[in-house]
């Protein structure tokens, strides 16, 4: 295994999803527990992160002495390099003017991390994020490759095994990164790179029992992948421990409600209650327009029944959640200073400590992609973790306007109508999400002889990576005059239909 040390990077869980893809187990440890976690785990190899701190400062993050004198490898990233060249004897000054964004190395000798990806000689794109930098190497290293703003980009100490770079590694925006971190993991540590996801599985499975002991946990669906992958996971670590409660709030997409119901009782034999609030839910949002003030209804009556029903069922100390990294990270601001909401995102935030409870949340170190990887590992049907995500408000934010029974209706028919044309031409995986939004806006037109005054529709339909930023998607030629076609053809009440190609940003994904 390898362990990470987490000197406060916003993108430490970076460097352990790469290590994951080079299929080699791994652990975040903060720096100030990281000794007991080196001593416990007894890893072939110590990665260090980056860090917002700077060496120079007193009283800022040091490399544990236990891991310096115990002699596994170490890979130091940005602050981590710095932090290994201070501590081993060499200097680090202030930098004047930092580097940030996109820099251009060059490989100036050869090194144990480069092999098959990068040879002498060649210049490759990294991505930069430093002000100060390394200006005497430590005993023992020798640079082995430069940027114009740091002679030192990448060092190496091939006795100790020890190598250090200065931009980071683990982002996107460096190229080869998850090439030269595969490197470390398997051809310096010599981890063998057949760790999978069945044994991520198994790991968090022993924590949960753990974490849980002889508690209740309850587990709120959305009838969404991740709550889905939390139950199962959590109903095979403790079984009759759990409990399930999906709240039917009555506007999920067509058949969506029924497949979850299904999914949960008949297959996996994981007892569900279902609470169908459709009325509760419609009548509370008669004669509200406004985006928030939906939202905010919404989220209070999720909370109010979902509370209700879990008093119905005796209570529980822990209640799961299937938070995400990138939930982790969105809400933390990167600047320190507040942040300015954007939309209030529905969840079940502020129930823990309603009901004094203890959260239990396994995917958060996971990815999206790496999260329906688990749900296929735990048998959940490849097109059930494969599908779009879906907003805890549901359709309520894809109807602008007043949301009534019947509109909801006509949205519902409109949106299969267009995933069904997705699906069939092969483009559902391509795409990040599609949907139909159900405008408060009424245009003319003519059907066979007569006059129609009916809905407009737009389509919407993004590719992304994470939810943060998003481009609308290009369709083939005939793709959407037929999906247009059968739509007013097939549903009535909409006679017109429009195509969304705004990006995020400045648009957002969802349009309330
Ligand atoms: P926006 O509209 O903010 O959406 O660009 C980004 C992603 O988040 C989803 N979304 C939500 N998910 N609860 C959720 O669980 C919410 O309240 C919510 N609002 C938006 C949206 O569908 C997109 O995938």
């Amino acid at each position: 295994s390898i362990l990470i040390v987490d000197f406060g990077s916003q993108v430490t869980q970076l460097i352990a999803r790469r290590v994951r893809e080079a299929g080699v187990y791994s652990e975040i440890a903060p720096f100030t527990t990281a000794d007991a976690a080196f001593a416990r785990m007894a890893p072939k190899g110590v990665i260090l992160s980056g860090s917002p701190a700077s060496v120079l400062t007193d009283g800022s993050p040091r490399i544990p002495q236990a891991i310096l004198d115990s002699g596994v490898p170490i890979l130091g990233i940005c602050y981590g390099q710095q932090v290994l060249m201070h501590q081993l004897g060499g200097s680090v000054t202030l930098g004047e003017s930092g580097e940030f964004g996109h820099a251009v190395i060059e490989v100036t000798d050869d090194c144990a991390l480069f092999d098959g990806v990068w040879q002498l000689g060649e210049s490759h794109t990294v991505w930069m994020s430093h002000g100060d930098k390394v200006t005497a190497l430590a005993p023992g290293f020798r640079p082995v490759a430069v940027s114009p703003g740091s002679p030192i980009a990448v060092v190496a100490d091939d006795t100790r095994k020890y190598y250090a770079t200065q931009f980071h590694m683990e982002v996107a925006h460096t190229p080869d990164g998850a090439k030269l971190i595969a490197n470390f993991a398997r051809h310096v540590c010599g981890l063998s790179g057949d760790w999978t996801m069945a044994e991520f599985r198994a790991a968090k499975i022993a924590e949960i029992r753990q974490q849980v002991g002889t508690g209740r946990v309850i587990c709120g669906l959305s009838g969404g992948v991740d709550s889905s992958v939390v139950a199962v996971l959590i109903h095979e670590a403790i079984g009759e421990q759990l409990t399930c409660v999906y709240v039917d709030h009555g506007l999920m997409r067509a058949g969506e409600s029924e497949q979850v119901v299904t999914l949960f009782r008949n297959h996996y034999n994981i007892p569900l209650v279902h609470v169908d609030a459709e009325a509760t839910f419609l009548a509370g949002l008669a004669g509200i327009t406004d985006p928030e003030a939906k939202r905010k209804f919404i989220g209070g009556a999720f909370i109010d029944i979902f509370e209700a029903e879990a008093k119905k069922v005796g209570g529980a100390d822990f209640l799961a959640q299937g938070t995400l990294y990138p939930d982790v990270i969105e809400s933390v601001s990167f600047t320190g200073g507040p942040s300015v909401t954007i939309k209030s995102h529905h969840n079940v935030g502020g129930l823990p400590d309603r009901m004094n409870m203890q959260l239990v949340e396994p995917l958060r170190e996971l990815f999206k992609d790496e999260v329906r990887a688990l749900g296929v590992e735990l048998g959940l049907p490849p097109a059930f973790v494969g599908r779009h995500p879906f907003p805890g408000p549901g359709l309520a934010i894809r109807i602008p306007g007043e949301v009534t029974k019947e509109r909801c209706d006509i949205l519902r028919k409109a949106d299969a109508i267009y995933l069904e044309e997705i699906r069939k031409a092969g483009l559902y995986d391509t795409i990040w999400q599609a949907f139909a939004v159900l405008l408060p806006v009424r245009s003319v037109g003519v059907m066979g002889d007569g006059r129609t005054y009916d809905n407009v529709l737009a389509l919407r339909a993004v590719t992304s990576t994470d939810g943060m930023t998003a481009e609308a998607f290009q369709f083939p030629g005939d793709f959407l005059p037929r999906v247009a076609t059968r739509i007013v053809n097939e549903v009535k009440g909409i006679n017109r239909v429009t195509y969304d190609y705004t990006s995020k940003p400045p648009g957002t994904i969802e349009w309330e």
